[in-house]
């Protein structure tokens, strides 16, 4: 994954580029370093966050320096030591590398044969072999030649001993932005990490490379010079506080009823602004993690409503997949970033082989956001914390929304304004829901010193247990397990043992009697069983929690809020770090 941040100009480069790398945290933050350029070149590297990067900086004589490039990691290549940290250097080259560069090995052992020495495990350490092996007075050309020796993913930032005051940048099937301004030029993974320098930006392409000096940005690709169009783009920065809650995954919970008025209020106010999806015989949904279970809510419901096909796979696998279109398909991508490689290539994929395309996203600049067909927006602002909470449940209201549109198109359903005035009031009960705090934290007083936790339930009560368990595992650090229901039996339930949590979801009326027997099958082998249910399927159970009734269409958006301030209190309680768990990165662009 990792992000990437550069800037030439006549300000401070040590402050733009903290701002940039913390700004950019939410790709990874197993180590971060910066190379600063003047006459001499001088990289200072940390392990862990930003902030130990910032700390050693203070002990640092760097204040002078206007021009300089640097990293922030998500480990591929080599564990998270001061060695593979980035900046990486090879005779005159220092670079900086977002992306995975699929043949290193390889090109590794060539270069080693021809008596190279290399320092680090990384792959990124290999293109700066490269470039420093084939440079000579045409940099641009050097650069291009390289990337037709890569096979993999990149995008670069690199500056070369004896060529002052410039910085190359090159990428391919990673993001890259240049923000021009009149005190000097920047790049970075994204537009979030110099939003606050300039509002004019510039994307490149793939198989681009550039020149980046403090007055100017000279674009090549294939070894041509392009003209690229400046797009100016106004972010709101004040997102960035935390309002008084103490992390943002609480912050962002709090913002779900704002953001699901903001989000829903344009398609309930023009039903026919919604997508009609009827000429298509089949809808894949392709995403990663909480993106696609936000698929599986979306899938259940084309298929029980909407009576339409509907595959939902994850992108990683559907993009290696063979022969999958046989009907006039509709490819369904979903992305907060808009820029999760796997995601990415599902979405290459599917245009390749002529099928069309609409990206569920919320990142509106993002690479899925401009290369779909098709875009519809969630407006969540900016997500903070590394779990998905409020930018999740706007992804499962607009494929709720396509759902319903669907089945009103198909006239399988004629009451319409019903569920219009459902969804019209969703943001008030999830608001509801939301201040039940302390229902939720005696819930997670009863799980935070377990070490294994299921969830149960049937189809769409299934799919929202996929996501309750991710964020319970990803946050708490406590193993779990979505299951559903009727399967637990075939093998897993010899797992479940005294005291063990178990989490039956229950909202389907037609299924609650089978999904009952489940839970008494798992309390008669001695698990805790907490029960998430609507009002009309109450069980009246010691631990249980239960929301109002409203149809198949939004009981998601009134139960995930639930289990997302589960997740958070017991997070909470075993000390956790919330908003950055370990190992983990908010944005997945590597595959
Ligand atoms: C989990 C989480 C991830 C993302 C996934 C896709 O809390 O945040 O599982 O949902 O990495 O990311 P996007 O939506 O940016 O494509």
């Amino acid at each position: 994954m990792c992000g990437i941040v550069g800037y030439v100009g006549e300000d401070r480069a040590k402050d733009i580029l903290l701002t940039g790398l913390k700004n950019l945290e939410y790709r990874g933050y197993d180590s971060s370093g910066i190379a600063f350029m003047d006459n001499d070149i001088k990289i200072i590297k940390s392990v862990g966050k930003i902030k130990n990067l910032e700390d050693k900086l203070n002990y640092e004589n760097v204040d002078d320096y206007k021009i300089g490039i640097a990293h922030t990691r998500w480990a591929t290549h080599g564990e998270a030591n001061l060695v593979n940290a980035h900046p990486h250097t090879v005779g005159r080259v220092t670079l900086v590398h977002n992306g995975i560069i699929e043949n290193a090995k390889e090109l590794k052992e060539e270069l080693i044969n021809e008596g190279i020495n290399f320092n680090s495990e990384t792959d990124t350490e290999v293109i700066a072999a490269l470039i420093n092996k084939y440079l000579d007075n045409d940099v641009i050309k050097t650069i291009s030649k390289v990337m037709d020796l890569l096979k993999g993913s990149y995008s670069l930032g690199i500056i070369i001993e004896g060529v002052k005051d410039k910085i190359y940048i090159a990428k391919k099937d990673s993001p890259l932005v240049v923000g021009i301004s009149d005190k000097g030029n920047f790049f970075a993974s994204d537009i979030t990490a110099i939003n606050m320098f300039t509002n004019k930006f510039i994307f490149l392409d793939d198989n681009d490379v550039a020149e980046v000096t403090k007055d100017d940005v000279l674009f090549y690709s294939n070894g041509k010079k392009q003209e690229k169009s400046v797009n100016t783009i106004n972010i709101d920065v004040n997102s960035k506080s935390k309002n008084g809650y103490p992390h943002y995954m609480l912050k962002e919970i709090n913002e779900e009823p704002v953001v699901l008025e903001k989000t829903l209020k344009p398609y309930l106010e023009d039903f026919s602004s919604i997508p009609d999806l009827t000429a298509y015989g089949e809808i894949h949904i392709v995403a990663c993690g909480s993106a696609m279970y936000a698929g599986m809510i979306g899938k259940t419901l084309f298929e029980e409503k909407a009576n339409t096909r509907a595959i939902c796979e994850v992108a990683s696998e559907y993009r290696y997949k063979n022969n999958i279109y046989n009907n006039k398909t509709l490819v369904i991508l979903i992305s907060q970033s808009g820029e999760t490689a796997d995601t990415i290539a599902a979405l290459k994929k599917a245009k390749e082989l002529g099928q069309d395309t609409l990206a569920i996203v919320n990142v509106k600049t993002s690479t899925i956001a401009r290369e779909a067909d098709k875009a519809v927006f969630i407006e969540a602002g900016e997500e903070i914390a590394v779990a998905t909470t409020k930018a999740y449940l706007l992804q499962v209201a607009v494929i709720s929304l396509l759902a319903l549109k669907l089945a009103y198109s198909k006239k399988l359903i004629d009451n319409i304004d019903t569920y219009l005035d459902e969804f019209k009031k969703i943001p008030r009960l999830v608001k509801n829901v939301i201040d039940r705090e302390n229902e939720y934290k005696n819930i997670s007083n009863e799980i935070s010193n377990s070490n294994d936790v299921f969830f149960i339930g049937r189809k769409l009560d299934y799919a929202i247990c996929l996501e309750g368990s991710l964020k319970l595992k990803e946050v708490s650090y406590i193993h779990s397990e979505a299951y559903q229901a009727g399967e637990l039996k075939h093998g897993t339930i010899s797992l479940i043992s005294d005291g063990m949590p178990v989490f039956g979801i229950l909202t389907d009326k037609e299924l609650v009697e089978k999904s009952i027997s489940n839970i008494i099958e798992v309390e008669s082998r001695g698990a805790k069983t907490i029960i998430i249910s609507k009002e009309s399927l109450k069980q009246n159970k010691d631990l249980e929690i239960c929301v109002p009734d409203v149809s198949s269409f939004t009981i998601g958006l009134l139960i995930v809020p639930v289990l997302q301030l589960i997740a958070y209190y017991t997070a909470v309680n075993r000390d956790c770090d919330v908003d950055k768990p370990k190992n983990l990165a908010k944005s997945v662009t590597v595959e």
